[in-house]
């Protein structure tokens, strides 16, 4: 079981390693990846991904294995994107496996992300775009307190109609901290 670098209520971030990397090629080519790549579907290669990942550019992309407390690799998340001239991070969530959503385990991550961002990156806004059509993410955004700050109309095609595509944000004098949002959530383990 891999060590944790952060630990939650419900998962802990772990080194994202051979074993999520294994995984992660089950998840983007399963239905995961229709929410995750806003309507697009993959068909991602061992080879492939593992070229992707050994030549991310680390400046500016970072990425955390999503771990149950049992050790079961669920997901991932990370910042796809922090120019550090601007310390506004873009936001990335997976959890691979179905089983897993709408359970709190992605929530559970965003609040670790957040802290890891806001007070150890010291960023100053992240922000992440999601369709209108992914509804838990929607409701995410509004639980932990994100603000809407751009709506695309009809920019995205999925499920057989159009979408809108949802720009959210949080500041840092936004963010409350892990602690009063876990209270706020009634988050428990
Ligand atoms: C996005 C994701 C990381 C969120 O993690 P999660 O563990 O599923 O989210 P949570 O359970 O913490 O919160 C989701 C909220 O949506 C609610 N929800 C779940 N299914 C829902 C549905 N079909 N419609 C509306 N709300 C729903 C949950 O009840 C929960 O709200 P609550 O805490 O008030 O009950 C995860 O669902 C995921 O990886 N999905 C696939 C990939 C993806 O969409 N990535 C993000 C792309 S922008």
């Amino acid at each position: 079981m891999a060590a944790a670098l952060a630990e939650g209520l419900l998962v802990d971030l772990v080194p994202y390693g051979r074993r999520f990397l294994d995984l992660e090629h089950r998840w983007l080519n399963d239905e995961g990846v229709f929410w995750w790549a806003v309507g697009g579907r993959w068909f991602a290669t061992k080879a492939g991904l593992e070229r992707e990942r050994l030549e991310d550019d680390h400046q500016r992309h970072t990425q955390f294995g999503l771990q149950t407390k049992d050790g079961t690799p669920i997901g991932l998340v990370g910042i796809n994107w922090m120019p550090p001239e601007h310390r506004a991070a873009m936001l990335t969530a997976f959890i691979g496996d179905p089983a897993y959503w709408g359970g709190g385990y992605g929530t559970d991550g965003l609040l670790l992300l957040l802290q890891y961002t806001f007070d150890w990156l010291d960023a100053r806004r992240v922000w992440l775009m999601t369709m209108s059509l992914n509804e838990r993410v929607v409701r995410q955004m509004e639980k932990v307190g994100f603000r809407l700050e751009a709506r695309q109309r009809r920019a995205t095609w999925a499920a057989n109609g159009w979408h809108d595509m949802l720009t959210y944000a949080l500041e840092r004098d936004e963010w409350p901290g892990r602690a009063v949002l876990i209270e706020r959530l009634g988050l428990q383990a």
